[in-house]
This record gives structure tokens, C-alpha cells and sequence, in this order.
């Protein structure tokens, strides 16, 4: 309902003699979706702009296969290396032809046909971050197309624009803010009826977690993740600050995971494990068309995906951090609380933590045992141990 009314008064502002558009905030859940953080996948961290047809069809397959869409990973998303360099003669966008050769409409309806949701990238500027063709002036036209085609998910970029646009010349509205070309593709997608999540990819540019509520579903919180630790970890560091911003229908994103892509099993589960306290979005950056199944065993953890899913929607905050070790807490919709004891450092280190008293359980070893208030781990390095006390 809410969707629908947000629909109305777009369409009836757009209408109305001589009104514009709202390109304002909007409340937080204008457009209904995201209720929880998106879980999905996305090529970019695997193939860079190598997408094509085949990889998309091969990765929805292995999605289902693996038990990864029945564990909650539903989109699946084309990121930057679709197009073709060029708009067609009437100025639309267009597929580039030999990577996908039946169109984007078809690689929507073979994803859907198997329960899972088509994603699509494009950016708020003249060029994507690729050099293929922006949607900045041609957003009405632009969401048309991606609704028509099937599409569920929209990743937005923010390459060759904005206040410090100096790449190229930047002719009339290159630099807007980032607000205001963000707010003109929601607006088009929202006018487009169809329930389109909205993936803003400004890097944490101009302070985006604190306006971007009303604009989209999930926004970067910093520059593009390395499959490093140190990569990973400064990007925790730049987004656990960030906790009161996100909540259901507007998650704070520090980029796609980088599990299975060379990181150690100790750093590839601390990510998710930090992921999951942060409320952040879980797309997958692996090559799952070969993926081994401790890769697969990890991302499937129900427990773990529990807490980044938890219907409250408050991401953890910090309880301690003194040299590199990290106590956080995560308040749970059913009263129980998520604990992590996150060793950054490179030495194995006792962490001790106050807690709730109750039952603890371990979500990556399944060990239960009970607290009276306080508990301590020896914490490898790199490595965080996560409870959830009840
Ligand atoms: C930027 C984004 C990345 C990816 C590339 C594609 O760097 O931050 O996530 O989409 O562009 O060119």
C-alpha cells in the first residue's frame, strides 16, 4: 500500500501543469523494499566488466544448486560491462551484443524462473565507471527500459559527475550533488510501478549515510573492497561509525563481500561475521560457477545470516575497542543480543565482554553454554567469535 501511494503522488505530481517532480527526501521506506538488508551476488569483484549472458545463467543455476538462494541470496546482479558503448538511434540504452546477445529480458525471465530476482548496474553521471554510457538526463527513459526488462535491483554509480567532476568537461547538470542526481533515477523508478530496489554507489561521498534514507535502499559507505584483510578491515573501521543510520528499508553498505576470492577461511568468515553485525547488505563477489563447498558451507551459516537478517534492524555498535580489539553488540528482535569479539591484530589475545546473563551460543561453533554477565575467548588473529545470548 505504502508502494502504491508513493506511485499515486508521483504520477500526479508529474501531471499536474507546471510541477516538477519531488527530488527531495522521502521518508525511509518510500518504495516498501529491502525490510532487511539485500542478499544476493554480483559479477564485478570476479570478472571486473566481464559480464555476459552465460555467467549470469550459469550463476542463477549455481545459486539454486548450491542452496544459496534458499538460504536468502536472491539477487542476482549485472554489474558495470553490459552495455553497449553506444545508446541505440532513439537514444535508448542497449545490451552490448555479443556478451548478451538475447537481450536483458531474457537473462530476467530465465532468473526468475528460478526464484531469484535480476539486478541491473548504470550510473548517475555521463559515463559508468567503466566508460560505457551513464544515465544522467535519460533517467525516465532508463527505468522504463530496466522495468520492462524484468529487472528487480538497481545499482547506481557515481562516476563522471558531481561537484568534483573533472575526469571530462562536465556540461549542465554533470555537477549536481549527488542528492539530487541520486533522487531523479529514484524518482523514475518509482514512477515506473514496478518494485525496483534502489543500490546507491556513491562511495560515502558527501556524507551520503546521513541524507540517503529517503533516497535509496542500501549506499556505499566507502571506495571499492580489495580481497585483502587490510582492505576489509578499513572498511569495517569506516562503517561501524555509521550504525544509526541504517535500519529496515535503508542499509549502510561497505561494499560486496570478497569471501572465496584469496583471503584467509579465518578472514573470509570474520567478513561475514562483521558483515552480519553490521546489518550490511550480503552480495556475494565470488565465482560460484566455482566455488569450493567450504565457501559455500560458510555463506550458508543460518545462524550467522539470522543476525544480519534480524527483522529489528539495528546494526551493532561499539561496546569496546582498545588496541585492535573490537566488542560489539547487536540488540536482536526477540530480546536476545548478538556479541562479537573481533582480534584485529595479528596475535592471538583474550577479549573479555560484558553481556546479558543467560544461554550463549556460539554461531560458527554451535557450542552452547550459559553467562553470568561477563565472558572471555581467545580470539586468533583476525578472527571474531560471535554469540548470541538469550
Ligand atoms: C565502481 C564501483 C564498483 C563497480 C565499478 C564498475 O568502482 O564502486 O563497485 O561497480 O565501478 O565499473
Amino acid at each position: 500500500m505504502r508502494f502504491v501511494g508513493v506511485l499515486l503522488a508521483v504520477v500526479l505530481a508529474a501531471l499536474l501543469p507546471g510541477s516538477q517532480v519531488a527530488s527531495g527526501s522521502l521518508d525511509r521506506g518510500y518504495n516498501g523494499l529491502a525490510a532487511t538488508p539485500p542478499m544476493g551476488w554480483n559479477d564485478y569483484n570476479a570478472y571486473g566488466l566481464d559480464v555476459t549472458d552465460t555467467l549470469i545463467r550459469e550463476t542463477a543455476d549455481a545459486m539454486v544448486s548450491s542452496g544459496l538462494r534458499d538460504a536468502g541470496y536472491v539477487y542476482v546482479n549485472i554489474d558495470d560491462g553490459w552495455q553497449a558503448t553506444t545508446r541505440d538511434s532513439a537514444g535508448n540504452l542497449r545490451a552490448d551484443p555479443a556478451r548478451f546477445p538475447s537481450g536483458i529480458a531474457a537473462v530476467a525471465d530465465y532468473v526468475h524462473a528460478r526464484g531469484l530476482k535480476l539486478g541491473i548496474y548504470s550510473d548517475a553521471g555521463l559515463k559508468t565507471c567503466g566508460g560505457l554510457p551513464g544515465s544522467l538526463g535519460h533517467e525516465t527513459a532508463d527505468a522504463r527500459l530496466f522495468a520492462g526488462w524484468g529487472i528487480d535491483y538497481v545499482k547506481y554509480d557515481n562516476c563522471y559527475a558531481g561537484p568534483g567532476c573533472d575526469q571530462i568537461a562536465c556540461p549542465d547538470g554533470t555537477a549536481a550533488p549527488a542528492q539530487d542526481r541520486y533522487a531523479r533515477m529514484r524518482d523514475a523508478l518509482v514512477a515506473t510501478g514496478r518494485p525496483i530496489v534502489f543500490s546507491m554507489s556513491s562511495w560515502g561521498t558527501e556524507d551520503v549515510a546521513r541524507w540517503a534514507a529517503g533516497y535509496g535502499n542500501l549506499w556505499r559507505t566507502t571506495g571499492d573492497i580489495q580481497p585483502t584483510y587490510a582492505s576489509m578491515l578499513s572498511i569495517f573501521q569506516q562503517t561501524v561509525g555509521l550504525s544509526r543510520y541504517a535500519g529496515p528499508y535503508g542499509w549502510n553498505d561497505p561494499d560486496m563481500l570478497q569471501i572465496g576470492n584469496g583471503m584467509s577461511a579465518t578472514e573470509d568468515r570474520t567478513e561475514l561475521t562483521l558483515w552480519s553485525m553490521l546489518a550490511a547488505p550480503l552480495i556475494i563477489g565470488t565465482d560460484l560457477t566455482d566455488a569450493t563447498p567450504a565457501t559455500l558451507a560458510l555463506l550458508t551459516n543460518a545462524a550467522v545470516i539470522a543476525v544480519d537478517q534480524d527483522p529489528l534492524g539495528r546494526a551493532a555498535t561499539v561496546a569496546s575497542a582498545s588496541t585492535g580489539l573490537y566488542v560489539l553488540t547487536r540488540p536482536l528482535a526477540n530480546g536476545d543480543v548478538a556479541v562479537a569479539l573481533f582480534n584485529s591484530t595479528g596475535t592471538a589475545t583474550t577479549i573479555t565482554a560484558d553481556t546479558p546473563s543467560g544461554t550463549l551460543t556460539d554461531l560458527w561453533t554451535g557450542a552452547v553454554s550459559a553467562t553470568t554477565g561477563t565472558v572471555r575467548a581467545t580470539v586468533p588473529a583476525h578472527e571474531v567469535v560471535l554469540y548470541r545470548v538469550g
